[in-house]
Order: C-alpha cells, then sequence, then structure tokens
C-alpha cells in the first residue's frame, strides 16, 4: 500500500495488461497508416512512453501542453494551450494520447486546435474516463478504465505537481488535497 493513497483503483499489472490491449487495438485500427500521436502533457508522459512502445503501426509523437488544475483538485478556468505542438498535421492521422477524461474540457480544447490544421483523422486514447462527470459531450475511441468520480493520482497523474512517480492508479488521501507549495 501506498501511504499517499486511500485506495488502490488499478494496479501495476492491470495497467500493463490494459495497454497492452489498447495498443492492439489501435494498431489494428491503423494498420500500416502512419499515426500521428499527440501527447498532452505532462499527465500523459508516462503512459505516452509504455502505450507507444506496444503500437505497431508507424508512429509520430509530439507533445501539447495545456493549463491543469493547478494546485488544486478541480479546473477552475477554461483549458488554455500553454505550448502548441510543432508537427505539421494537415492530411495526417492524428491520435491524442491523455490520462484522463473528466469534464471534457482539455479533450475539447486540443481537438478544437486540432482540426484547425486538416488533419485526415483525429482519434483518442485516454488511459482513464471518470464516469458522470462530462461537462462537455465527448466520447474517446479507446478507454483504458472507467473510474468513479473521485481524485486519483499516480502513473503520471498528479495534484500539484506531486505523485506522479506512484506506480498505481489511487485515490489521493483527503488531507493530502489541500496543501499546495
Ligand atoms: P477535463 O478537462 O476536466 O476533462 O480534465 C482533464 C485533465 O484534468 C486531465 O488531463 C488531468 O490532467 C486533469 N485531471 C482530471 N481529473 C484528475 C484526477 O482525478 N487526478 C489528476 N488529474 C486529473
Ligand atoms: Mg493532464
Amino acid at each position: 500500500m501506498y501511504k499517499e493513497l486511500d485506495e488502490i483503483l488499478v494496479t501495476e499489472q492491470q495497467i500493463r495488461m490494459r495497454t497492452h490491449e489498447l495498443g492492439k487495438e489501435i494498431s489494428d485500427t491503423y494498420g500500416d497508416e502512419e499515426i500521428s500521436v499527440i501527447s498532452i502533457v505532462n499527465g500523459a508522459i508516462i503512459f505516452t512512453a509504455d502505450l507507444l512502445r506496444t503500437i505497431t503501426s508507424p508512429v509520430r509523437l509530439d507533445c501539447i501542453r495545456v493549463s491543469s488544475y493547478g494546485n488544486s483538485t478541480t479546473p477552475e478556468t477554461a483549458p488554455e494551450i500553454l505550448d502548441n505542438m510543432r508537427l505539421d498535421l494537415a492530411g495526417r492521422h492524428v491520435l491524442i494520447v491523455d490520462d484522463i477524461l473528466d469534464t471534457g474540457k482539455t479533450i475539447s480544447k486540443v481537438v478544437d486546435v486540432i482540426t484547425k490544421q486538416n488533419p485526415a483523422s483525429i482519434r483518442s486514447c485516454m488511459l482513464l474516463e471518470k464516469i458522470g462527470t462530462r461537462e462537455v459531450v465527448y466520447q474517446s475511441d479507446f478507454v483504458g478504465f472507467s473510474i468513479p468520480n473521485k481524485f486519483v493520482v499516480g502513473y503520471g497523474l498528479d495534484f500539484a505537481g506531486r505523485y506522479r512517480n506512484i506506480p498505481v492508479i489511487g485515490v489521493l488521501k483527503e488531507k493530502l488535497q489541500t496543501v499546495a507549495v
């Protein structure tokens, strides 16, 4: 057990097995077509690194940085693009990778930005999706796990930049959800 967590929702083994299944689903979908993977950092860094190595289709990788929760556990303002990707996506098959689908605002913003480049297709792969929290209608093409509406950390997910290195996904202890700095 991890001292920062109240509860483990997804174990290391579950992450590993599901990631391989997702890699197979994605490779079956794209075949020999090249995929332009856009990873939403920092949250998706660890998932992207593991997922990419399970994909057999040819891949290009770039990252986009979107404003995050900051030092809070709920989104306060509309997401903004802080650092845009550099790859030219015109006519390309784009796969957006993120750690978690919550209100849907982040992915909608990223889809809007990418759509402007006229890609051939846009899909997304989310490690996690929270149930019953969508404020913007959005359906991801590939989803790792559906989880209840609790604030989770680990495997890339953070609170105020911390806990990304915990190898499982778990619910952050309530008393740790308030302290910033
Ligand atoms: P959305 O824009 O509300 O869908 O939120 C998506 C982003 O919020 C993700 O990329 C995460 O960075 C962050 N997020 C949402 N829920 C959690 C959580 O439970 N733990 C950590 N980060 C979260
Ligand atoms: Mg994030």
